[in-house]
């Protein structure tokens, strides 16, 4: 029989942002299922209270866990994140994030879920921006097999969904940075920099420094969740902060809540590498209430101080 209380399954609820959400749903009063196959997740970081289930979306007997734990809301974020990775291996790429993404919809479908809030990314999947600030309707122009990849996923999604009761959400990111986060995501340059920082070491900055990134905290990322599932809210919405931030500056932000205001060397442009990238967040404002973010200097202080304490996965 079902247990009667609904619950909210986290993909890769091991991981930098899904353990974050993992905490929050707990706290929102909610049952927290976490699968993860722990391929760069740690069983530490699902909080206490999170019914952890380890295995991976590929293989995973998705069907029967949703039923089992009576699931109505699945935040999907299990996936292969690295984009160089995503360069070497483009078939284990979107065997994890294409095939993985579809096994989680029809899984949805069949055992009656409400809603699929999708991990998307603002910053791989529309390209060098056409003017600023990438909107939602921004064409999409993945550069990296990881962005078409979370592309082609959004699409599954919506596809399969259409005609049903199935809510999909693809929330587009921005670069994402915060306490647990480490070298691989979006935003990994943060987390190289903080820990050679805070180990006295001395940094890299790749190309002229004048290559801009839109920084989101992961707190608010955590509240976009919780409104996109309390709200059931249907679509694409791009979660960052509008604002356009130069690696350049980044650095020197980074080094002052480190304390470590020592300069960067400087080495060759990286081939290849997006120039400018900035989302455009009004709908977010409105269809989620994300008014009021984290600024940067202030979400940075938090992941310095989080890395002062536990440079470690913990
Ligand atoms: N970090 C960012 O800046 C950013 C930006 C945009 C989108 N995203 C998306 O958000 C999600 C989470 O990213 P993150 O930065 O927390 O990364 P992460 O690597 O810390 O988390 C991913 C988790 O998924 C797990 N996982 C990987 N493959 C799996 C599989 N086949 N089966 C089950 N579990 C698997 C990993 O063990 C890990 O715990 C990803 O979908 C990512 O694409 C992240």
């Amino acid at each position: 029989m079902m247990p009667e209380t609904r619950s909210v399954l986290v993909t890769g609820g091991a991981g930098f942002i899904g353990s974050h959400l993992a905490e929050a749903f707990l706290a929102d009063g909610k049952k927290v299922v976490v699968l993860d196959d722990l391929s760069t997740g740690h069983r530490s970081r699902v909080p206490k209270g999170a019914n952890f289930v380890e295995g991976d979306i590929r293989r995973f007997d998705l069907e029967g866990l949703l039923k089992d734990a009576n699931v109505d809301t699945i935040l999907h974020y299990a996936a292969q994140i690295d984009v160089r990775k995503s360069v070497e291996d483009p078939v284990f790429d979107a065997e994890v994030n294409v095939l993985g993404t579809i096994r989680i919809a029809q899984a949805a479908l069949a055992a009656g879920v409400a809603q699929i809030v999708f991990a998307s990314s603002g910053g791989a999947i529309y390209g060098d921006p056409e003017g600023f600030a990438a909107d939602e309707n921004h064409p999409t122009n993945p550069v990296s097999p990881y962005g078409v990849a979370k592309l082609a996923g959004e699409k599954y999604l919506f596809g399969l969904a259409h005609g049903t009761s199935l809510v999909v959400t693809a929330l587009r990111f921005a670069n994402v940075y915060g306490p647990r986060q480490d070298g691989r995501g979006e935003a990994g340059v943060i987390g190289i920099w903080m820990k050679t920082l805070l180990e006295d070491g001395e940094c890299l900055i790749n190309g002229g420094g004048d290559q801009s990134r839109d920084f989101v905290f992961v707190g608010d990322v955590v509240k976009a969740n919780l409104a996109a599932a309390a709200r059931r809210k249907a679509g694409v919405i791009n979660v960052g902060t509008g604002v356009e931030t130069s690696v350049n500056r980044l650095y020197d932000l980074v080094a002052a809540a480190c304390g470590t205001p020592r300069p960067a060397r400087r080495g060759p442009a990286k081939s290849g590498e997006q120039m400018r990238s900035v989302l455009d967040v009004t709908k977010s404002r409105t269809a989620l209430g994300l008014t009021t973010l984290v600024a940067l200097p202030n979400g940075l202080s938090r992941t310095a101080a989080w890395f002062r304490r536990a440079p470690s996965p913990a």
